[in-house]
């Protein structure tokens, strides 16, 4: 058997070995390192792969974060409601731009912000609602674009686990995570659904005005080459990156495919389990599982992430502490699920390249050790 990895970035890259390093040869022939042709074609085919107006590449996920934020030039201390069940990068950038996380908490069963927690939320100070499509399904945005209308609050979709995923909305039916809020981001971190092989990131929004700020915003704030409008960042996806992503970004489909058959695996080995909840899908969303994260009911989870690395399996907690905990954002909050949630996920393996033995050897020793902990209680 070969050995079980949480992403099998290098079984994935040997498939598509040829294709890449052609790209590569085209990006070094030409010198075109910066913002070259490969950038323009991977923005444009982003663009009508997620059917949204404008896509703009940047250096990573968190300054597609940070140029979300900056673009929208709200006053200093504006509150942003977003879950603290999530990764750092979002409450950070709030904080580095000016403005105030307002946390809440996620609905238990699919990881995804409270959508009955918003308007409670909701000050004379609010500006966004951030939802995080969280390990890789998009949060109740039929509802978020319900509240964000009625309370005239922008939504900024956190979309670096969940690229790829359809959406159906009520009115205007299938759209892409990401495409539909005022602005969508991503990461391009290499063990992403659709990864590159180093940083990267981008920027999705339908609106015009937006876009020109964001464009301007990520290129040191020049309306054209040495007029600065305001202060902007350096945030640049580089063309070798944009190499390898017109490249995976033809396969993401396939991928999303390979990654919902590990995960209906591991649904039927473990559906009804007494000791492990599996990951509950959104009604209106795809899921296309950056992460397969169960929730452990009785079970001493240390104990159990210990025995599944005696067997050479790896897993993972996403995360292990909630962001209004962190010393860098703590807030005197009660957030009791978040809290619950971080003592009990944790995430299996799941990659493009699970094959079935590995799969049923991993949830077999999954299966036992349940069993056995419940023995001995
Ligand atoms: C939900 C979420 N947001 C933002 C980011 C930040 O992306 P990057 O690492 O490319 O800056 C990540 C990356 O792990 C993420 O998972």
């Amino acid at each position: 058997m070969k050995r079980i990895q949480m992403a099998d970035l290098v079984g994935q890259f040997k498939k598509i070995k040829t294709e890449v390093y052609q790209a590569w040869e085209e990006v070094l022939e030409n010198a075109s390192f910066i913002n070259g042709p490969q950038v323009k074609k991977f923005a444009s085919n982003l663009e009508l792969y997620l059917n949204v107006k404008h896509v703009i590449p940047c250096a990573n996920g968190t300054d597609a974060l940070q140029a979300a934020l900056m673009a929208l030039n709200l006053p200093k201390g504006s509150e942003i409601i977003t879950p603290s069940f999530s990764y750092a990068a979002l409450a950070e950038m709030i904080i580095h731009v000016g403005h105030k996380p307002v946390f809440v908490e996620v609905d238990p069963s699919t990881f995804t912000i409270d959508v009955n927690e918003i308007e409670e939320a909701i000050t004379d100070r609010t500006k966004v609602i951030a939802p995080v499509h969280l390990y890789g399904q998009c949060a109740d945005m039929n509802t978020i674009m319900k509240i964000a209308q009625k309370h005239n609050l922008y939504v900024i979709e956190d979309a670096a686990q969940a690229i790829g995923a359809n959406y159906e909305m009520d009115v205007s039916g299938k759209l892409k995570a990401g495409t539909i809020g005022h602005i969508g981001t991503t990461s391009f971190f290499p063990s992403k659904n659709l990864g590159c092989y180093g940083d990267g990131g981008a920027i999705f929004t339908n609106d015009d005005n937006i876009a020109e700020e964001l464009r301007m915003i990520v290129n040191h704030g020049q309306v054209k080459k040495y007029v600065h409008k305001r202060i902007g960042l350096n945030s640049r996806l580089d063309s070798i990156q944009a190499a390898v992503l017109n490249v995976k970004l033809k396969y993401l489909d396939d991928y999303g495919a390979a990654r919902k058959r590990v995960a209906a695996f591991y649904d039927e080995a473990f559906a009804g389990h007494q000791n492990i909840i599996i990951p509950k899908r959104q009604v209106k969303s795809e899921h296309v599982f950056h992460q397969y994260t169960l929730t452990l009911k009785g079970i001493d989870r240390a104990l159990f992430k210990e025995y599944l690395m005696n067997y050479e399996i790896p897993s993972m907690i996403y995360y292990p502490i909630p962001l209004h905990k962190q010393e860098a954002y703590k807030q005197d909050i009660e957030l009791p699920i978040t809290m619950d949630l971080t003592e009990n996920v944790i995430s299996l393996p799941i990659s493009t390249e699970l094959d079935e033995e590995q799969l049923a050897y991993i949830c077999k020793h999954v299966l036992v050790f349940c069993k056995e902990q419940t023995l001995a209680q």
